[in-house]
């Protein structure tokens, strides 16, 4: 018999777990210890490639947790981290080496441009920076020595999509590694695995944990690139605490649910914004009339928590706007079931300069909203009442 494939939605909660019949605990244990006790020196030799000899080389709460990430996003093998961050450098410690190139979209993570502008080129590593949606130019910066295709989609705080089939034709048609971070769309409302990225990346700090209580990093990828980017981990010393494993195991088993819920308020609250005489821009890439709109739906099952939106009014409406907020917490971060809004050049973008942040469209009106999973109708509540806190100005929203 066909063996039944199962949907995400059970793989959220099922994922990782041996069905086996068994007397045993329904969840999995924390394996809160740093060592394992071994008989003899013949199985310690042994136990040095598994999960149980040392938790900085792996932990069977780890694996639990690794391999139900595999299956969420369709990958061989997934690995997981101490941050988002530890995830990104660790996997490009791992597979680059001096001499070689890096064509990266110039909208990613502001730490992942950091590493890649300050510390990788101390390593002999060149790193290219492309207009994120400008397919060309990613293919005009690739040189003979170029290895990785790095992208994020969507974008912060724009929430612009990248077109996945497109990078991976560009990266087939030049033998190179293809590196996505995949954190606002998580697994539920995005594959990239399976549309032929070879390295998925996720700050595990947002949606997979999705309660604002743990940090971690997820890479899922194929086994020979996992085994690599695992040895590199165990010397740079990337793992992560158990108990945090475990957290985050907890929180994927309502990935599904929450996700489904965030994606259906960020879309009526980017509805609510789009037709409010207050607001200058929209940034939801499931709206009507977004010009990426189609692209999104052919790539996503869902637009994602995460919009951004411009007040008709200055920086200082912008802020005062923030502050006014109940139900979103003036908070940095995403991906939780609470609300949260940020002020992007105050946060994320406060290091990128005054006319690059121009040239990105991320101005001192654009306010960030992490949408969470409370009733739709109560955080639009809270934001038409903090929205009289602008001076108005125009009719229409844009929306793009
Ligand atoms: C899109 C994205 N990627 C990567 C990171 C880094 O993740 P972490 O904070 O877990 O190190 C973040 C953190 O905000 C992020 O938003």
């Amino acid at each position: 018999m066909k063996r039944h494939k199962h949907r995400q939605e059970t793989e959220a909660v099922r994922g990782g777990v041996d069905f086996r019949k068994k007397n045993g605990p329904l969840s999995t244990p924390i394996y809160q210890t740093s060592t394992f006790e071994v008989t003899d020196s013949e199985q310690q030799l042994r136990a040095t490639h598994t999960d149980m000899f040392y938790t900085r080389y792996g932990n069977p709460t780890h694996t639990v947790a690794e391999n139900a990430i595999a299956e969420l996003e369709g990958a061989d093998g997934a690995l997981l981290f101490a941050s988002g961050m530890t995830a990104i450098t660790t996997t490009v410690l791992a597979l680059l080496k001096s001499g070689d190139h890096i064509v990266a979209q110039r909208d990613i993570y502001g730490g992942a441009t950091k590493f890649f502008s300050q510390w990788l080129p101390k390593y002999g590593v060149d790193v290219t920076f492309v207009d994120t949606t400008e397919y060309d130019q990613h293919a005009r910066a690739i040189r003979p020595n170029t290895k990785l295709l790095y992208v994020e989609s969507p974008t912060n705080p724009l929430v612009r999509v990248v077109d996945i089939k497109k990078i991976v034709a560009l990266a087939k048609q030049h033998d190179l590694l293809t590196m996505i971070d995949g954190t606002f769309a998580t697994p539920i409302n995005q594959r990239p695995y399976e549309s032929g990225i070879d390295l998925v990346m996720h700050s595990g700090t947002k949606y997979y944990a999705g309660h604002s209580d743990l940090i971690a990093g997820v890479i899922a990828s194929r086994r020979d690139l996992i085994d690599t980017i695992r040895e590199t981990r165990t010397t740079l010393g990337g793992n992560m605490d158990p108990h945090a494993a475990w957290l985050l195991l907890r929180g994927m088993k309502t990935l599904a649910v929450r996700v489904q819920r965030q994606n259906e308020n960020a879309l009526r609250i980017a509805q609510f914004l789009s037709s409010h005489a207050k607001v200058r821009r929209v940034h939801y890439p499931f709206l009507e009339r977004h010009p990426q709109r189609a692209l999104a739906m052919e790539q996503m099952r869902g637009g994602g928590g995460v919009l951004s939106f411009e007040v008709d009014g200055s920086g200082e409406d912008a802020r005062r706007l923030a502050e006014a907020l109940n139900l979103f917490t003036l908070a940095p971060s995403l991906g939780g079931v609470d609300s949260l809004v940020t002020i992007p050049v105050l946060t994320s973008h406060a290091m990128i300069s005054a006319e690059q942040r121009a040239k990105m469209g991320v101005t001192d009106q654009l306010i960030r909203l992490s949408v969470g999973i409370e009733n739709a109708d109560d955080l639009i509540a809270d934001l038409e009442r903090a929205l009289a806190v602008v001076t108005p100005v125009r009719q229409h929203a844009e929306v793009g």
